[in-house]
């Protein structure tokens, strides 16, 4: 396939409407001899946003176990803002499975197109104070049984705007 094809291909419109995990602009020391961004640089900003999403869930410490997919469908410049999307696809005993996919915005480059340049999938296990996998959900110091949150972290507030009576 062509390269202009398969971006055409992974090209959006926008920014998916939900919470943002994190956005971050990768710098030239995040790049290969080549110039391109480095794919273990991508690599380890998604490990990061998955923990982190899993580590809400848990509200513990997790370790990354497994990434069962991880495919990288369009390189990332220098200057691109960088957008990583997480959400849960499986909660089990111990671990978290975690989608996150990943959009560059070429602020610099390609008149400010949209493309999504990664998609992975991240296993994450809960870690007790003991170093040892611990059950995502169990009760609190307190005695109470975690519940999963379902509000986001982060309630923005629209600003009020005042209409004339
Ligand atoms: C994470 C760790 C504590 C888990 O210990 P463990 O003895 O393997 O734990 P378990 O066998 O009980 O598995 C724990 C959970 O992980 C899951 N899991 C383990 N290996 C997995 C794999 N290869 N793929 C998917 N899930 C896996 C298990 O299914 C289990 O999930 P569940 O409780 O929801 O059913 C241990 O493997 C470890 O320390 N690994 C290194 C982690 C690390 O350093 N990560 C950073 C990479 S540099």
């Amino acid at each position: 396939m062509s390269e202009n094809k398969r971006e055409k291909q992974n090209q959006v419109e926008s920014l998916p409407d939900r919470e943002v995990t994190f956005r971050v602009v990768p710098m030239p020391p995040d790049t290969n001899q080549y110039g391109d961004v480095f794919g273990g640089w991508i690599m380890s900003q998604v490990d990061l946003a998955g923990s982190s999403v899993a580590s809400r869930r848990a509200r513990c410490r997790v370790a990354t176990v497994a990434v069962t997919n991880f495919v990288f469908k369009e390189p990332v410049w220098v200057g691109d803002v960088v957008s990583f999307y997480g959400k849960i696809l499986k909660v089990g005993t111990t671990s978290i499975t975690v989608d996150v996919e990943v959009f560059a915005e070429r602020l610099h480059k390609d008149n400010h197109k949209i493309v999504k340049v990664t998609e992975a999938q991240l296993v994450f296990v809960a870690i007790g104070p003991d170093g040892r996998p611990q059950p995502v959900d169990r009760p609190d110091e307190d005695g109470f049984q975690q519940v999963e949150r379902k509000k986001p972290l982060h309630i923005r507030q629209s600003v009020p705007v005042n209409t004339p009576d």
